[in-house]
C-alpha cells in the first residue's frame, strides 16, 4: 500500500543543515498495523509527515496505492489527504468547539450535507464510546477521552490509512492500553491500515504486526514484531527492548505444558483482589503461577501474570470466567 524509496530529508536551520532522514526504503502492506520506533530526534515525525505530504522529501519518493504523492495536483492531494487520518500526542482538538464540532470538522470543510454529518459524527462518537460527550468541550475531557475524540475526528471521513504520531505518549499506562485496544479494534473491524510511531516498545508489542527501528534517520532493523523482539540484531533495538517486561522472551518456554497457559492482565482495581485464590477454591483446580510481572514503577499494580490451568476444557473455562468476572482480562497463550 505504501512504498517509500530512497527518501531523504534535510532541514536548514540557520547556518546548520540537519539530515533528518538519510535514505529510507520501506513498504507497508494494506491492513497491517506497522510500527516505527526510535529515540527522540531519530526522524520518526519527519517520516510519518511525509506520508500525507505535510513534509516534502528532499530526495526520494513516497507512493500510496501506486500514486506518487509528489506528482499530485493540489486538488488530487486534498483528495488523497481525505483518505488519511492522523492523531497526535497532544490530541490537537479545537478548544473553542464542542466534541461534536471537532469530530464534524473534516466533514464541514469538505461540505458534507448537515444530515450526513450528524449521522456520521454520532456513529463515530458511539464507536469511541463518547456518545454522551457531544456537547462537552475538550477541556472537560480526560486525556484518554480527548484522544478518543481525536480518533473519531481522524476516522469520520472514512480514511483507508491512519497515522499515529506518539498517540499514547501523553497518557497513563491503563489509558494507553484502552486506546491501543480501540486502535486494534478499528484495524480489525474497519480494515484501516495503521502506521504508528512511538518511542515506547510496549506500544509496538501491544498492537503492531511489523516494526521498523529508526536511528539517526536510517532504518536499522525491520521485521515481524515477535522476531525483532526475540532476536534483536542492533544495539539500539536491544536498548529499546531492555525496559520491557521480560515475558515477551519467555512465552515460548510455556508452550510444552499440558494445562491451558493463560496470561492475566490486571489493572489498578483487579490487582487488589485475590482472584487466583478465588479461582482455585471455586474450581478446585490446582492453578499454577508461572510468572508475574507487576509494574513496580507506577506502584499501581498494573501488570500481568501467567498461569497454568490444569483440568478439562469445561473447568478451565469456568476458571477463566471467574477471572473475567473480577475484571481481569485473560489471554490464552497455549
Ligand atoms: N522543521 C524542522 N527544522 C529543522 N530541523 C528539524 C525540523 N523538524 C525536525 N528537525 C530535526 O530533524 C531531526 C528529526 O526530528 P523528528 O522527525 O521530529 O524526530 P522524532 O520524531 O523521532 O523525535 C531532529 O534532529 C530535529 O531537530
Ligand atoms: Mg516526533
Amino acid at each position: 500500500m505504501i512504498k517509500i524509496r530512497g527518501l531523504k530529508k534535510t532541514f536548514q536551520s540557520g547556518t546548520q543543515t540537519v539530515g533528518a532522514l538519510k535514505g529510507i526504503d520501506l513498504e507497508i502492506q494494506a491492513g497491517e498495523i506497522f510500527g516505527i520506533i526510535g529515540l527522540s530526534g531519530a526522524g520518526k515525525s519527519t517520516l510519518i509527515r511525509m506520508l500525507n505530504r505535510l513534509e516534502d522529501p528532499t530526495v526520494g519518493d513516497v507512493s500510496i496505492d501506486g500514486v506518487n504523492l509528489a506528482n499530485l495536483s493540489p486538488k488530487a492531494l486534498r483528495e488523497q489527504r481525505r483518505q488519511i487520518g492522523m492523531i497526535f500526542q497532544h490530541f490537537n482538538l479545537l478548544s473553542s468547539k464542542t466534541i461534536f464540532r471537532n469530530v464534524a470538522y473534516p466533514l464541514e470543510i469538505n461540505k458534507t450535507p448537515k444530515a450526513e454529518i450528524r449521522e456520521k459524527v454520532q456513529k463515530m462518537l458511539k464507536l469511541v464510546d463518547l456518545a454522551d460527550k457531544e456537547q462537552a468541550y475538550p477541556s472537560m475531557l480526560s486525556g484518554g477521552q480527548k484522544q478518543r475524540a481525536a480518533i473519531a475526528r481522524a476516522l469520520v471521513a472514512s480514511p483507508k490509512l491512519l497515522l499515529c504520531d506518539e498517540a499514547t505518549s501523553a497518557l497513563d499506562p491503563k489509558t494507553t492500553l484502552d486506546i491501543l485496544e480501540l486502535l486494534k479494534e478499528i484495524n480489525r473491524n474497519m480494515g484501516i491500515t495503521i502506521v504508528l510511531i512511538t518511542h515506547e516498545m510496549s506500544v509496538i508489542q501491544t498492537i503492531c504486526d511489523r516494526v521498523a527501528v529508526i536511528d539517526q534517520g536510517v532504518i536499522v532493523e525491520e521485521g515481524a514484531v515477535k522476531e525483532v523482539f526475540q532476536h534483536p540484531k542492533q544495539n539500539i533495538t536491544k536498548e529499546l527492548i531492555e525496559h520491557l517486561p521480560r515475558h515477551i522472551y519467555t512465552d515460548e518456554i510455556f508452550s510444552g505444558l499440558s494445562g491451558k497457559v493463560v496470561r492475566l492482565h490486571f489493572d489498578e482495581k483487579s490487582s487488589q483482589k485475590p482472584v487466583v485464590a478465588e479461582a482455585i477454591i471455586k474450581t478446585g483446580l490446582n492453578i499454577n503461577i508461572l510468572s508475574s510481572e507487576i509494574d513496580e514503577i507506577s506502584m499501581k499494580g498494573i501488570g500481568s501474570m501467567v498461569i497454568e490451568i490444569p483440568g478439562d476444557e469445561t473447568s478451565q473455562q469456568s476458571a477463566i470466567e471467574i477471572f473475567n468476572a473480577n475484571g481481569v482480562k485473560t489471554e490464552v497463550i497455549s
